[in-house]
């Protein structure tokens, strides 16, 4: 999915946290965004997400305003990840299950998506007795699982051991390659960034 940003800004009271003239964001590209600390870039992701709608400007997506059947195709992985108070299993199923995906489909996506990230002994568990790391192991499969045509990713290994840090970003590019979803990821560490980025940009 392309996204073109136009004369975007975003006050919180009379305080301009965001002010961008022109943003192209590539189709079935990895954008990286990095920034100092309270420079707007969650900000950014959420109004891109179609979460915060107090703003000022133009958003398109392919071409055209947001729309339920664009919202379906995207989601976004949240710095502090939000899971239900159910199972690891019912976590990651949720977004198929919301678009209407058969049971068995849906058995088959999350046991394979658990198993790219090497989380399998993640899946019984009560989602909200995880550690912060293992929620944003999870969020990342939930988001991955239905194959968004645009995914957002807030520092999404923020809290993530080395290895497993690996292991994610492994499958963020593989899920770039293969489904040719478009990818914007903000994250604080710039070899990240550089590691996954088609394109970073320093706000
Ligand atoms: N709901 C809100 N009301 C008022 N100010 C807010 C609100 N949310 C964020 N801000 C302010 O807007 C600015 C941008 O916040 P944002 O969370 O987008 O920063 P960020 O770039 O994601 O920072 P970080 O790297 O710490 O995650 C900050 O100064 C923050 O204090
Ligand atoms: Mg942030």
């Amino acid at each position: 999915m392309e996204i073109k940003i136009n004369n975007l800004e975003k006050y919180y009271g009379n305080r301009k946290v965001l002010d961008i003239e022109s943003l192209i964001i590539e189709k079935g590209k990895i954008t990286g965004i990095t920034g100092p600390n309270g420079c707007g870039k969650t900000t950014l992701l959420n109004i891109i997400a179609g979460l915060d709608k107090e703003y000022i400007g133009n958003i398109t997506y392919n071409g055209l305003n947001l729309n339920k059947e664009i919202a379906d195709k995207m989601t976004i992985v949240f710095q502090k990840p939000y899971l239900f108070k159910r199972s690891v299993y019912e976590n990651i199923e949720y977004p198929l299950k919301v678009r209407g995906i058969d049971k068995e489909s849906r058995s088959k996506k999350v046991l394979d998506i658990v198993k790219k990230l090497e989380i399998e002994d993640l899946i019984e568990k009560k989602a909200h007795l995880l550690s912060g790391g293992e929620s944003q192991k999870v969020a990342l499969a939930r988001a991955l699982v239905f194959k968004p045509n645009l995914l957002l990713l807030d520092e999404p290994t923020s809290n993530i051991d080395p290895d497993a840090i690996e292991i994610l970003e492994r499958e963020i590019l593989k899920f770039n390659e293969e489904t040719n979803g478009t990818v914007i990821i903000v994250t604080h560490n710039l070899e990240q960034s550089k590691r996954l980025g088609h394109r970073i940009i320093e706000m």
